[in-house]
């Protein structure tokens, strides 16, 4: 597992950038670009990133880039690359397609020649007359732009918001991904209190709780990578175990306060289910409450929350009405910050304050905007500072 790739995390409009630093903060030496963060890596650290990446859909190995404005030279060069290297002689090759931009622009054709000429390489260098296909099965993508293709080989399988406690329906829920993205560009601070006071089927506060203690995001999932067999299983194994750990040790060592409430009981007894698949249940509080009858639960804290749009649930009066209640239950709190995802335009003129920033985003298809309010006092600034003993 020594070898070293160029590896990519995928990332949804307007996250690149946060993938990217997340990459940075792991030690990798990350670039953001259209649709994702760069980095290179042993199929160890695509593992760790897996693992370990709130924001990001996928991690990818780039395989091989080249231009290609002719089938046969596309069939040449997917044909020149050392699949044998990744692929086992039964892997189950399954291959997509993207064409934007180019001279080759028929998506099934680009897959099936792709296909034909890994096979072929394959049975090359196996010695084989087929190939048996009965094995873990390895996703190849061929993505075409502007007339360059770049072939990736997908390590996450299950997109990486999956994390595997959110198992239940609820009306409009908030990816796991953006929910994270919303924490990690928000004044939160893991030693701070966490308020959302719509919180739905407990999205935000589970992975509040989880950047809070420690845990990695992909602890309880598994990932295509894993059953391949050109990884050392075994060094896989004690990253995971490594992850479970640190988890434990936050768990004992750190106070946290992580508040969900929400006015439908129903999508509240969700929470609660989501909450104890993630092993979560001592470090979330929930309640059936209100917005208009919400208080903040301490002195100081982040309020992170993803109110009714008005688009997809309910009506647009009733999404303003909320819009209103969350200002009163803000107003005068000026230790406690206030970030909500929105695509209504007119959240802050509803809200009676222009934000301190914002960043553009899309829930699903939905254009969207993260506001944040931070009130202005040396206080929520110290508050936010990282405390002596979350010191590394
Ligand atoms: C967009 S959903 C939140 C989804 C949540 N982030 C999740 O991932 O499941 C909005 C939530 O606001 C709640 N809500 C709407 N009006 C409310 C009110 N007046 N008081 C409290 N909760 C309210 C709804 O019950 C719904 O669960």
């Amino acid at each position: 597992m020594s070898t070293t790739y160029s590896l990519g995390a995928t990332a949804a409009f307007g996250l690149e950038g946060v993938v990217a630093g997340e990459l940075k903060r792991m030690g990798y030496d990350a670039k953001g670009f259209h649709g994702g963060a760069t980095f290179s890596g042993t199929l160890a650290d695509a593992f760790r990133a897996n693992l370990w990446l709130r924001t990001a859909d996928r991690v990818l190995i780039y395989f091989g880039r080249f231009k290609a404005v002719t089938f046969d030279s596309l069939f040449e060069q997917v044909k020149a690359l050392p699949w044998e290297e990744v692929l086992p002689r039964n892997a189950e090759v399954y291959v997509t397609g993207k064409c934007a931009r180019s001279q080759l622009m028929s998506v099934s054709d680009v897959q099936s020649i792709a296909k034909k000429a890994i096979v072929e390489r394959m049975k090359g260098a196996y010695g084989l007359n087929w190939l048996p296909e009965d094995g873990a099965r390895y996703h190849i993508d061929v993505h075409i732009h502007q007339d360059e293709a770049a072939l990736t080989l997908d390590t996450s399988g299950v997109g990486l918001s999956r994390r595997g406690y959110r198992t239940l329906n609820a009306e409009a829920p908030l990816r796991e991904t953006l929910a994270a993205a919303m924490l990690l560009t928000s004044p939160f601070r893991p030693w701070l209190p966490f308020y959302d006071p719509m919180c739905g089927s407990g999205t935000l506060p589970i992975e509040a709780a989880m950047i809070a203690l420690d845990r990695a995001p992909g602890l309880k999932r598994a990932f295509d990578m894993e059953k391949w067999d050109c990884v050392d299983a075994r060094e896989l194994e004690a990253i995971r175990q490594e992850a479970q750990e640190r988890f434990e040790k936050a768990k004992k060592e750190k106070s946290v306060e992580i508040y969900g409430s929400d006015v439908d009981g129903r999508v509240l007894r969700l929470a609660a289910a989501h909450r104890a698949q993630a092993g979560l249940n001592d470090f979330i509080c929930l309640e059936q409450k209100a917005l208009a009858d919400a208080r903040l639960p301490a002195p100081r804290g982040a309020v992170v929350t993803n109110p009714p749009y008005g688009e997809r649930l309910g009506d647009a009066k009733a999404a303003q009405q909320v819009c209103r209640e969350l200002r009163e239950l803000m107003q005068g709190n000026d230790d406690w910050t206030m970030t909500a995802i929105t695509s209504s335009r007119d959240f802050e003129k509803v809200y009676g304050r222009r934000c301190t920033k914002k960043r553009r985003v899309y829930n699903g298809r939905i254009e969207c905007e993260i506001l944040t309010y931070i009130p202005h006092s040396d206080r929520v600034a110290k508050a936010r500072r990282l405390p002596k003993e979350h010191r590394p």
